[in-house]
């Protein structure tokens, strides 16, 4: 493992969705279960709860990899350090092992969001940092500016959105490459395809999407809201997809365009182009949109 890598469970719970008592118990049954890596974000809304789950939960604290992520509006030094403090006060946590900028924010300059993120990075308020939603130029530039390591790129990846480029472009930084939205939002489990090759291994669509990706050596992080699919996405180390079957896989995964980054280009727009009080204004929207939606929008 290069120097200032993270060791990222391959597999955790993605939260989203997830909220309240729902978001409580989901945490704690799926540490209980196995999983050790879990996924949150300031802008989930969630913290609080998930910070209970772990606690619930019974499992050692340092056997637990928590990410969070700190939204775009605060990516000025000044509120990046107090959204750190923020959402490790929410959780109830002395230290979270991996923060990620959330997505970029061309309105405020990226070195001086890296300076400020490694800066609590260096405070101990976090054990690693990373990006997400960073693409190859954005990650280019954000590894110029950042004096520790950025292990990871939190991006969004199934069997029917490949991103070789971006991965490569990962590897080549010693990122890792998180993948969300590994089933395409329960669509995996629909496919003809990832259908025909599980049932090989009595498996289901959404296990081959997952194996298909863990099996390249990139972590997932599928969300549910239902116990007994906590345990199906979890298991997936108990059997092996044949390389044809990985490139057929490969070959359909270009088909689709991404689920979550829908609303990305009007967002970096709007972010880029309006004054705060009106992204302010926007931002609120958007939640309520996302709301509206049952959080299908990150
Ligand atoms: N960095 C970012 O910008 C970003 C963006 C989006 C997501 N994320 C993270 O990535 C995580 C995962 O992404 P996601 O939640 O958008 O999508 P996902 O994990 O691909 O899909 C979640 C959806 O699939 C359903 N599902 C779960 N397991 C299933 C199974 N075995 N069979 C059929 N359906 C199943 C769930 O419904 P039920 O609850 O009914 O099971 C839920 O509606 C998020 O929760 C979040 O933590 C990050």
């Amino acid at each position: 493992m290069p120097e200032g890598s993270a060791l990222i469970p391959l597999i955790g719970l993605g939260t989203l969705q997830l909220r309240g008592r729902v978001c409580v118990d989901t945490v704690e049954q799926a540490l209980r279960l196995g999983y050790r890596h879990i996924d949150t974000a300031e802008g989930y809304e969630n913290e609080r709860d998930v910070g209970e789950g772990l606690r619930a939960s019974g499992v050692q604290r340092e056997d637990i990899f928590v990410t969070t992520k700190i939204s775009p509006s605060h990516f000025a030094p000044r509120e990046l350090e107090r959204a750190a403090k923020d959402s490790l006060m929410r959780l109830r946590l002395s230290q979270i092992d991996l923060l990620l900028l959330h997505w970029p924010n061309p309105q405020v300059p990226l070195s001086e969001t890296l300076e400020a993120l490694c800066g609590v990075k260096r405070a101990g308020l976090t054990r690693h940092i990373g990006v997400s939603n960073f693409e190859v130029t954005d990650i280019d530039e954000a590894v110029r500016h950042a004096s520790e390591p950025l292990v990871c790129n939190q991006i969004e990846m199934n069997s029917f959105v490949d991103r070789p480029k971006l991965t490569a472009a990962c590897r080549a930084h010693h990122m890792a490459v998180v993948a969300y939205c590994p089933i395409a939002r329960g669509e995996a489990n629909n496919d003809a395809l990832l259908k025909r090759i599980g049932h090989a291994y009595g498996k289901s669509g959404a296990q081959v999407s997952l194996r298909w990706l863990v099996q390249q050596g990139i972590s997932v992080i599928p969300c549910t809201s239902r116990i007994e699919r906590l345990s199906e996405n979890y298991s997936i180390f108990d059997f092996e997809l044949s390389e044809a079957e990985m490139s057929e896989i490969s070959s359909i995964a270009r088909r689709r365009s991404r689920l979550a980054t829908v609303m990305s280009p009007m967002r970096a727009f709007a972010l880029k182009t309006l004054p705060a009080p009106a992204t302010s204004v926007l931002r609120i929207g958007y939640r309520m949109l996302r709301r509206v939606m049952g959080g299908t929008a990150r």
